[in-house]
């Protein structure tokens, strides 16, 4: 009863994201209320293994003491206080840690409160930088990947390329610069790194940035890329002195097994953005690191008009640096990084095609890297014939899944697995018995 009454104010007042909300309001939707480990437990009680880490972000689980602990010991010192014209303590301490660990000559760090915002850090500071270079040029474009996700705000949709978020927003964006990615069907490495050297090197001198997301595009659907693409674009952009900008927001913090995606192929990239799995999932914080290069560029006479002129309210808010130090301590003690390797094989192991089994009756194609796994539906999968948009494909095995206590969510007619990088490889398996089943139990019609 008392469900329904929240559901019902929920329909009346919540705007939810990325939420067709016709249909969501058709919907039997848990409201949760508390968490345990790597469960949400909603307000009937029900517990839901928390299968896409409450969004790509929660790393150690749910109600971790050590960053329940962190927290509250922040609350008692102070909450919030601003990084224009103050410094903090939490600030201090996790941009020395996080430039300890990142790839080599990232010395600056610049927080945000969210991942697009840190994205949005990165393409200002880039175009900046080149108009205040000693020797300026117009350097007006961004070069991004062909299905790149970046964020929703008008910059990070700038530098998107998924047809059904942003084609929309078309006439609000800023030109930029497609490359293919090299996830692309049919397409080698070879010839994709060929045609990007072509785009590249006939727009060199007004390219302002390359951003990429390291060695998987999530949002495409989990586009992995083949080994050797990160390492042979940062070869491009360094001969043709072009900023390479990696967009670790989904895939750092363990997710591929290494803290950093970038480490897997010794790739320094001019600036790194991360966030999502920086607080180990617990609260908004983003960080741009960059090179002393960059960084100089801004500097000069307080007069001379070479300020960077961005900030946030939130920007290095103590309780989530706080977090992010807890997390990050975790991330050592408990040894994560070995844990998603593990999960990375399980995976494998659980979700291999195997063109007789029940659960792949209408699975096209199954893509893996490290905690990661997309699943593409098809109503023929020998064809490739993808389900008519009305049977809400995805959504239904969704929706099967929640039904047997484990939430995850689709992106289009693609299931995706994001279990957090510490998740317990017992409860990974579980996970993937679920989708199977879910798999199994999907039908042409409704
Ligand atoms: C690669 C990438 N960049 C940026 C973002 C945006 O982050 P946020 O949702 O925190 O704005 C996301 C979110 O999924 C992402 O996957």
């Amino acid at each position: 009863m008392q469900t329904e009454h929240l559901r019902q104010l929920d329909r009346q007042l919540v705007w939810h994201p990325f939420t067709a909300m016709s249909a969501w309001e058709d919907e039997d939707f848990p409201v949760i209320a508390a968490a345990e480990g790597f469960h949400l437990i909603d307000t009937d009680g029900r517990r839901y293994l928390d299968g896409h880490s409450s969004l790509w972000c929660n790393v150690h689980g749910h109600r971790v003491p050590a960053i329940d602990a962190a927290i509250r010991d922040q609350l008692d010192r102070v909450a919030h206080s601003t990084l224009l014209g103050l410094a903090n303590l939490p600030s201090i301490e996790l941009a020395g840690q996080l430039v300890q660990r990142a790839p080599a000559g990232l010395t600056k760090v610049f927080f945000a409160d969210c991942g697009a915002a840190g994205v949005e850090v990165a393409l200002k500071m880039a175009w900046q930088y080149h108009r205040q270079k000693a020797s300026p040029e117009s350097r007006d474009l961004f070069v991004c990947l062909s299905h790149a996700y970046h964020g929703d705000t008008v910059g990070t949709v700038s530098v998107g390329g998924i047809d059904e978020f942003h084609s929309l927003f078309g006439g609000l964006l800023f030109p930029t610069l497609r490359i293919p990615t090299p996830a692309t069907p049919g397409l080698s490495l070879d010839d994709c790194l060929r045609h990007t050297e072509e785009i590249l090197t006939a727009n060199a001198d007004r390219i302002a940035g390359v951003i990429v997301e390291p060695l998987v595009q999530a949002a495409a659907g989990i586009l992995v890329h083949p080994p050797g693409y990160l390492r042979g674009l940062r070869q491009l952009t360094e001969r043709l002195g072009l900023l390479l900008i990696a967009d670790e927001i989904a895939v750092g913090f363990g997710r591929l097994g290494t803290l950093f995606a970038c480490e897997q192929e010794d790739v320094h990239p001019d600036i790194l953005i991360l966030s999502k799995g920086l607080t180990g999932g617990y609260l908004p914080l983003a960080a741009t690191l960059t090179t002393e290069e960059i960084y100089e560029a801004f500097l000069g006479d307080p007069w001379a008009g070479r300020t960077f002129y961005h900030g946030h309210t939130y920007t290095g808010n103590p309780l989530a640096c706080a977090a992010a130090l807890a997390s990050l301590k975790l991330l050592e003690e408990n040894e994560v990084l070995l844990n998603a390797r593990k999960i990375e094989r399980v995976l494998a192991e659980e979700l291999t095609a195997d063109g007789s089994a029940a659960w792949m009756r209408h699975v096209g194609a199954i893509r893996r890297r490290g905690t990661m796994a997309g699943i593409d539906l098809a109503l023929d999968p020998a064809q490739l014939t993808p389900f008519p948009p009305q049977r809400r494909a995805g959504h239904a095995v969704m929706l099967a899944c929640r039904e047997r206590g484990v939430i995850l969510r689709n992106i289009g007619d693609t299931v995706v697995l994001y279990p957090a990088p510490a998740m317990p490889v017992g409860l990974v398996r579980e996970l993937c018995q679920t989708v199977r089943e879910a798999l199994a139990e999907l039908r042409p019609d409704a």
